[in-house]
């Protein structure tokens, strides 16, 4: 399995149920979760770590956990999951990073190494993000990396936009 890609700043690893703490302060921020339904409680982060555990053992990716390599600080998720929209499964590219931490560009460093990841080990021609169309920090994010708006779609009952791009428009 290759292991994740890295960044000047960030180490990028697969997340276990050591990481709980963690992803569960992350995941029941209302702040991190206001384009969800709902921040997750501790049995959702769980889950959320178990299904990112299954992602890396039958795909050999997820979204991987962030920390900052200076000291080992916990900074959020980021990574690459297997999404169906409309009926067609593409990978999507996706980040949530601690409030406390937002607009240092780690979502921005964390999701271009894992665009060009999607490239090198994958041979991705398609990656997609699903975005809230009030989600403008994430939609920043995704034009930053490449990413365009393509259309939109409802998906689980509410408006989402779908971002594309072919990771080999971006230069090596
Ligand atoms: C989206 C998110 C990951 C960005 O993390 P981050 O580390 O702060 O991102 P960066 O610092 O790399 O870049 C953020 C960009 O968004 C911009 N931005 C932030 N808030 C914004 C807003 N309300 N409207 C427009 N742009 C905004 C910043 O200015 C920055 O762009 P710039 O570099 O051109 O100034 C973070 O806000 C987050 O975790 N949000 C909650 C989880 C989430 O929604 N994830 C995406 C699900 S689709």
């Amino acid at each position: 399995m290759t292991p994740p890609p890295q960044t000047a700043r960030l180490a990028l690893r697969q997340m276990d149920l050591r990481d709980l703490d963690d992803m569960a302060e992350l995941l029941g921020d209302p702040r991190v979760m206001r384009h969800y339904p709902r921040p997750k409680d501790r049995a959702e982060a769980r889950g959320w770590i178990e299904w990112n555990q299954r992602l890396y053992h039958e795909h050999g990716h997820g979204l991987w956990l962030l920390t900052l390599r200076a000291d080992g600080a916990f900074v959020g998720d980021c990574g690459l999951t297997p999404q169906t929209v409309e009926g067609q499964v593409d990978v999507e590219l996706g980040y949530h990073v601690r409030a406390e931490l937002w607009g240092n560009g780690y979502a921005t460093e964390a999701a271009a190494a894992c665009r060009d990841w999607a490239r090198d080990v994958l041979g991705l021609a398609r990656l997609i993000a699903i975005i809230d169309p009030h989600n403008h920090a994430s939609q920043r994010v995704a034009r930053k990396v490449g990413l365009v708006e393509q259309r939109r779609v409802i998906r689980e009952g509410t408006q989402q936009l779908i971002y594309a791009m072919n990771p080999h428009d971006a230069a090596p």
